[in-house]
């Protein structure tokens, strides 16, 4: 290898979202935290992924926390390291559309608390819907990652992939990031995928996969060898099954050659130290189901997510049908097909397999058809990579006309109106994005939150005659 440049894997570690998003529900409370950050910031690492994602529906859900103020604590704590989150493109961190304002704020605030890199995907690969969130990323000095959502099918050719990513680079990107959510990406795949984008594109090139099918670290070494230039890992105790692959083991596996990030695995192993005991935590009290550790060979065979297949048996099982398994799991390809191949991530996963339960428990294809169906049928979630079937369209929504324009262009600005609704409880200016994204979750936290500092229960205080500060 004498002859190869020294070339080191920048390196990010998702031990703060991602990996406790897929391993224990989001759960991880920002006191947990606080007291490693500083051991994290010596590591060297390209940037730690810590906010976005289901990190915000979650602190406030469950864990009582304000976002903002978890951010604006992490990024008092990383002197020296990059803040990344993920961001689902129009939909912000929420589950609909959202108009333009409301994208633009989210992203302004973000980037003015403390965050340097978005990561911004769509479930359609529709790039329409991230063009709004990576020109606020740019007016606001932040990095803007363009996340392409990997999947596999006729349609996902590597000439599609090349394309994708010159328009990436064109609509103003500072990054291309494989997102592989389901670990479909297999090792010499790997191999010729990096290869095709770096002969498209000069942007750098970030690879994020998950564990789920036991292949993911060759899959690193190939993309590695094959120039990619970031790569996610989570530190040990939180790394695996549907996480990402070991920050200490990738740093080893590099060590004295081209790629070598310059870890110290003697820091590496202080910090797992400290994660370690979490995990055991959640491992006793049942957060962390040693099942999600293991090898899911069938989201191979059947190139659906794991998390895909874990709702498809519940949904068969509430229904008392768990026998049609098999059955259903031939149906999602074909409906997926029908619904334009596309990626199967948040939401286009949850569309196309409530109706392929629904296709075969109806014993009749499309007698019923869900809302979401529809929607992604008229172009309400932008457009599929490949054309709809037209038979199937027509039964969904008849004569109504498709939606072939960005989705965003047909919403008028809300920010005003929301803020109207949610001024009483407003404390600082990012209240109205958490009211955003989570209207209901968040009246409730901002209830909490009052009651808090005025050590009043929540449930007994009289809202509208002013037992709140407004
Ligand atoms: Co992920």
């Amino acid at each position: 290898m004498a002859e190869i440049k020294k070339k080191p894997i920048k390196i990010v570690e998702t031990v703060l979202r991602d990996a406790h998003q897929s391993l224990i529900a989001t759960r991880m409370t920002t006191e947990q935290m606080l007291p490693i950050i500083d051991k994290m910031d010596q590591v060297g690492y390209h940037a730690v992924e810590c906010w976005g994602g289901a990190t915000f529906d979650a602190s406030l859900r469950f864990l009582k926390e304000d976002p903002w103020d978890r951010l604006r604590k992490l990024k008092d704590g990383f002197k020296r390291t990059k803040l990344q989150m993920l961001f689902r493109g129009q939909n912000i961190l929420g589950y609909r559309p959202y108009a333009d304002d409301v994208v633009e704020y989210f992203v302004q605030k973000s980037i003015a608390n403390g965050i340097d890199i978005i990561r911004i995907f769509d479930c359609l690969n529709d790039l329409r819907n991230l063009q709004t969130a990576v020109s606020a990323a740019n007016k606001e000095g932040g990095h803007a990652q363009v996340a392409l959502s990997y999947t596999l099918g006729d349609a996902y050719t590597l000439d599609y992939w090349k394309e994708t990513a010159k328009r990436i680079e064109d609509m103003g990107a500072d990054s291309i990031c494989i997102k592989d959510m389901a670990g479909l990406l297999v090792p010499y795949e790997a191999t010729r995928l990096v290869t095709a984008l770096k002969e498209a594109t000069d942007l750098p090139i970030e690879l994020h996969t998950h564990y789920t099918s036991g292949v993911a670290s060759m899959t690193y070494m190939k993309a590695v060898e094959a120039g990619v230039d970031i790569i996610d890992t989570a530190m040990s105790p939180f790394a695996m099954g549907t996480s990402q692959p070991a920050t200490e083991v990738m740093a080893e596996t590099f060590k004295g050659t081209p790629y070598d990030p310059g870890f110290n695995q003697k820091l590496l192993g202080e910090i797992a130290d400290y994660f370690r005991p979490i995990e055991e935590e959640d491992l006793d009290n049942g957060l962390l189901n040693p099942k999600v550790m293991g090898v899911n060979i069938k989201t191979l065979m059947y190139q659906v997510p794991g998390g895909m297949l874990s709702n498809l048996v519940s949904q068969l099982k509430e229904q008392g049908a768990s026998d049609k398994y098999y059955e259903v799991l031939a149906e999602v390809p074909r409906v997926r097909k029908d619904f334009g191949e596309p990626p199967l991530v948040t939401p286009s996963s949850q569309i196309v397999g409530t109706q392929a339960v629904l296709n075969v428990l109806m014993g009749e294809r499309y007698k019923m058809i869900t809302k979401e169906s529809k929607g992604l049928l008229k172009g309400e979630y932008g457009q599929t990579v490949k054309p709809v079937n037209p038979e199937v369209q027509k039964l969904a929504i008849g004569d109504e006309e498709p939606i072939t324009c960005r989705p965003a262009d047909l919403l008028e600005p809300e920010l005003d109106k929301l803020e109207a609704e949610m001024a009483q409880w407003k404390e600082q200016d990012e209240d109205v994005l958490t009211y955003a994204l989570f209207p209901q979750v968040a009246v409730d936290f901002f209830k909490y939150r009052a009651a808090q500092r005025n050590k009043i229960d929540p449930e007994k205080a009289d809202v509208e005659n002013g037992a709140y500060p407004v």
